[in-house]
């Protein structure tokens, strides 16, 4: 019932002020997150829930797939708001295993629009379709896909100029890539960590402006 969900926040919003008073009012006035999320639009992956932070403390951003398409304006405004406005000083690129974005590409399956958003991840599994297929089963060639994707799109998130300028300006910036596992709720650092232009291949590298 859609009224349960209005309960449920009551309830909610009167636990967190009897925890803390002044909870409401203090956020009310202002956000100081130091962290961005991209991550999977997946029901499964709530992602202040996952590491344990309160409202304020995570900026988020979610899409099918957790793919960061360089003209993407909504992922990019929310990247730029993110990183010279509330200036946080890590973006979590954070995939999981089994996603369905990465099943449906995989199976070739149409699902329609979805279709275009996930063209990136096509290309992706062309890149790597030999390593793919050597792999046992389907969960496994899915999981992996997973894997490649968190990677590549925090090596995306690192390419725009977005984070390339707050490198020149030597504002400290770290973009990770970690994974979610959907059966154990665990989520892994893909130990992917770029903190600044070097790990970018001389393509990708943007002069200060
Ligand atoms: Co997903």
């Amino acid at each position: 019932m859609i009224s349960d969900l209005l309960e449920n926040n009551r309830r909610w919003a009167a636990q967190k002020v009897q925890k803390d008073p002044d909870f409401f009012n203090r956020l009310s006035k202002q956000q100081a997150p130091e962290y961005l999320w991209i991550g999977c639009a997946d029901s499964r992956v709530p992602a202040n829930e996952i590491v344990g932070l309160d409202p304020g403390e995570l900026f988020v951003h979610r899409n099918v797939a957790n793919i960061v398409h360089g003209a993407d304006f909504n992922c990019l405004s929310v990247m730029q708001f993110a990183i010279e406005v509330l200036k946080v000083r890590h973006i979590i690129v954070c995939g999981h295993y089994g996603c369905g974005g990465v099943r449906a590409v995989l199976a070739g399956r149409q699902f329609g629009l979805t279709d275009h958003w996930l063209w990136p991840l096509r290309e992706l599994r062309a890149q790597h379709v030999e390593e793919l297929e050597a792999l046992p089963d389907e969960d496994a060639r899915v999981d992996r896909l997973c894997e490649i994707n968190v990677r590549v799109q925090a090596l995306n998130v690192a390419r725009t100029p977005l984070v390339q300028n707050a490198w020149h300006r030597k504002q400290p910036l770290k973009i990770h890539a970690w994974i979610y596992g959907l059966k154990d709720g665990h989520a892994h650092d893909l130990n992917f960590t770029i903190d600044g232009p070097d790990r970018l291949a001389q393509a990708h590298r943007l002069d200060p402006l």
